[in-house]
């Protein structure tokens, strides 16, 4: 807001009567956020009243409880990751992705880190993603070097192309989890030879797979609250889509869950439709009781 980039209209609350005296004038669809770093689980995306109580209950079980929270406009359209490698002014931007945040399919469930991801977007043409660049990113990096911060690493912007244009959700200063998975396997160019040259001031033109990417996350029951864990997970050796362990460990030759994301199913085709039906079949072989995935990646709109 600081810096005028476009981001929902917010409210910064401090406990339970702040908040529900805000929430009589703006009632849901509401996005509440709770303070802290709650590994991409502190956000509800309530809905309907009830789930906008119900997120403030957790955060403020009774009137003495005092934290931050921030209340924010409910963004509808069509969402995009654009992640930026970034070192001082310069600034490389990845291909665009989409994940899947909600648990279940038909976007239900609880707000997860990402059930899965496809890239590249169909319904986000490169004049979106220009205005990212120009109204988000350039804007975010500058905003940084006024606060004396000289930032190197990669630049995570979660976007909604909204009505009103490009809108931000969020950014983060770490690679987008599963939007990674889908993009780097359509990086032709070396990711070190990239970092290397931008690191060293040099210019970069990125290669890039036409081919369209779509990742499937196998997750643990229970995510993406307290999950199962320990149960087995076999058959891998039969998948032919590229397999990202994110959960796993290993005991002899077997592959154990561990819980939370376990595994991220990924292959790359001509088109999503063509890579979904691939991560799909392989996914069918896979024998993990204790684990679950949805069925729709890849669906927009
Ligand atoms: N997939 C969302 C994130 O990495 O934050």
């Amino acid at each position: 807001a600081d810096y005028n980039i476009p981001t929902a209209q917010y409210k910064t609350v401090f406990n339970r009567s702040e908040t529900l005296h805000y929430l009589n004038s703006h009632p849901a669809p509401i996005v509440i956020k709770a303070d802290g770093l709650m590994a991409g689980k502190g956000v509800t995306v309530a809905m309907d009243d009830k789930q906008a109580y119900d997120a403030i209950d957790a955060i403020y079980p009774d009137a003495t409880t005092q934290a931050p929270c921030v209340i924010e406009e409910y963004l509808e359209g069509e969402e995009f990751s654009l992640m930026c490698l970034v070192h001082e002014d310069q600034i490389i931007p990845l291909p665009i992705a989409r994940d899947h945040k909600r648990a279940f399919d038909q976007d239900e469930g609880p707000n997860t880190g990402g059930m899965g991801a496809f890239c590249p977007h169909p319904l986000i043409p490169q004049s979106l993603v220009d205005e990212a660049m120009t109204k988000i990113v350039k804007p975010i990096i500058n905003a940084l070097k006024l606060e004396n911060i000289r930032y190197t690493g990669v630049l995570y912007a979660g976007l909604m192309a909204t009505k009103n244009g490009v809108k931000t959700i969020e950014f983060n200063v770490r690679f987008g989890d599963p939007e990674t998975e889908v993009i780097l396997p359509r990086l032709i160019t070396p990711l070190d030879e990239i970092i290397f040259k931008l690191l060293k001031h040099e210019p970069v033109e990125l290669e890039i797979d036409q081919r369209a990417c779509l990742g499937v996350v196998l997750a643990s029951n229970g995510y993406p609250g307290k999950t199962e864990t320990h149960g087995p997970i076999q058959h891998l050796d039969q998948v032919d889509s590229m397999i990202y362990h994110m959960g796993t460990s290993k005991q002899g030759d077997a592959f154990i869950n561990q819980g939370g994301r376990v595994l991220c199913i990924t292959a790359l085709a001509d088109t999503i439709e063509e890579a979904k039906v691939r991560v799909y079949q392989d996914l069918k072989k896979i024998d993990a009781k204790q684990c679950f995935y949805r069925s729709d990646i890849g669906s927009t709109g």
